[in-house]
């Protein structure tokens, strides 16, 4: 099967230019000028940008968190990746029971996903509690399943203290793998959430003040110290979300600290604190870290302007507004904490980003594809336009527009966080291995075509 994209402007992380994509068997065969087209079905991209296929790599499908559950399965989620323009995740795993094995989540998550994802996708570990057996299991995953990376919660009921995270960071620079960490100092957050609660202050407002950005800050710093006393352990800050915990990432740049990767999300990018201020609607925004200050969000554009920032993901974990975050009413602290996001995050970057001229088309490539695919050992099968390279392509129009409505999304969740949102460009179609799976907002794919994805090790771990 040949299919031949002509006349479109490609974009790739260093460049923009004119040349068409030839495809064969669900591969890049070429990109450039005059390429052989006989007996290829032609795509017409005249007018259009060709962009590499998007990779999320934090999405949160089928999480179970608490008593409640996400609502997106690794079917509705990634049909919802797939028109967003995004034709890769790595997704985070639940906790698993107390104690359990690395493997047990690992088992869970294939049952979750194989046979459900439209898109291909891959697995981040999780760690929960850290001993020998949990550290030598972070090499087996590794080698057996290709998980080379291991999350640490630095606040949660099943954080990992500063000791437990010495030790898998030392066994992360030993076998080459990486820690994303969700970075916010549990005393003070927990500390915090009581206090509130115990003087009544209970609206979502004070879901965002009980976590404020000096939380994150510590503990950003706090895991980039402890990164570099373990030999530079290969750390990515997940979900960075303030000014204040951006100049300590700039800090440890400018001290030379090396092996290190940043991201922040969509939400964190262009919403505030401001979607707190109505008691009902503002549940629809809980979500740690919370959102900030519009001079927060300007931080967090020019961080990634200027390469503090390596990539851009959503934090993908829906609950319906009509349901689960209802149990919120009245108590923030029984608020589901996540929102939906990944169908948004292409769009809404191409918007407020490079439309609004905040970014150039190839940093969105670098920030949106080819950055994560680098950082989660995926390059350059995925994120890429290059010859050898898996055909996930995005075909977007910038003279087209749109306003975000959760009616035209495709995510479980009953609301969007961008409800109004007027975007400029509109994506026209979406490939995944050489195939159109997306048409006009339209589904075309098929549940279960999404392979799961063995990853190779991190560019931070080299
Ligand atoms: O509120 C959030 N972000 N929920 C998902 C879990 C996490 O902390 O990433
Ligand atoms: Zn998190
Ligand atoms: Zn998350």
């Amino acid at each position: 099967m040949r299919t031949i994209i002509q006349n479109g402007t490609v974009v790739t992380e260093s460049a923009v230019f004119a040349a068409d994509v030839l495809v064969e068997n669900g591969v890049i065969q070429a990109v450039g000028k005059n390429l052989d087209a006989r007996g290829a079905q032609v795509i017409d991209a005249a007018g259009k940008y060709v962009l590499p296929g998007g990779v999320d790599v934090h999405t949160h499908m089928d999480l179970q968190a608490g008593a409640h559950r996400a609502v997106d399965d690794f079917y509705t989620g990634t049909v919802a990746a797939a028109c967003g323009g995004t034709t890769t995740i790595v997704d985070h795993m639940a906790f698993g029971p107390k104690g359990c094995s690395l493997w047990h989540q690992v088992e869970e998550y294939h049952r979750l996903a194989d046979g459900k994802a439209v898109i291909d996708y891959g697995f981040h570990g999780v760690l929960q509690h850290v001993n020998g057996q949990i550290l030598r299991e972070m090499g087996e995953l590794a080698d057996r399943e290709g998980i080379t990376s291991f999350k640490a919660y630095l606040t949660y009921d099943d954080r990992l203290d500063d000791s437990a995270l010495f030790q898998v960071l030392r066994q992360a620079r030993e076998d080459g793998l990486v820690i994303p960490a969700h970075c916010e100092n549990d005393g003070v957050v927990n500390f915090l959430r009581g206090w509130y609660k115990s003087q009544g202050l209970t609206a979502p407002i004070y879901h965002a003040r009980s976590r404020p950005a000096g939380c994150e800050a510590e503990a950003v710093s706090r895991l980039l110290h402890l990164a570099a006393l373990a030999g530079e352990a290969p750390v990515y800050v997940v979900h960075l979300s303030s000014a204040a915990a951006l100049a300590e990432v700039r800090k440890a740049r400018a001290a030379g600290q090396r092996h290190f990767g940043v991201e922040t999300c969509t939400q964190y990018l262009t919403l505030t604190e401001d979607a707190y201020a109505d008691p009902q609607e503002g549940l629809k925004a809980i979500m740690s870290p919370p959102l900030r200050t519009g001079a927060d969000c300007e931080a967090l554009w020019g961080g990634l302007a200027d390469g503090s920032i390596d990539a851009v993901a959503t934090d993908h974990c829906p609950f319906r507004f009509a349901v689960e975050k209802q149990y919120g009413v009245g108590d923030f602290t029984a608020c589901p904490n996540g929102a939906p996001g990944v169908e948004e995050r292409l769009p809404v970057l191409y918007s407020e980003g490079v439309a609004k001229g905040r970014i150039t088309l190839p940093q969105l490539v670098r920030l949106a594809c080819t950055g994560p695919s680098l950082l989660y050992g995926l390059y350059p099968q995925k994120g890429t336009l290059q010859p050898g390279a898996d055909a996930d392509v995005v075909i977007l129009d910038p003279n087209g527009t749109r306003t975000l409505t959760q009616t035209e999304l495709h995510s479980a969740a009953d609301y969007t966080c961008y409800e109004g949102m007027e975007l400029a460009g509109r994506i026209d179609l979406v490939l995944s291995r050489g195939e159109v799976i997306v048409q006009d907002n339209q589904f075309l794919g098929r549940k279960g075509a999404g392979r799961y994805l063995k990853r190779g090790r991190s560019c931070l771990a080299e």
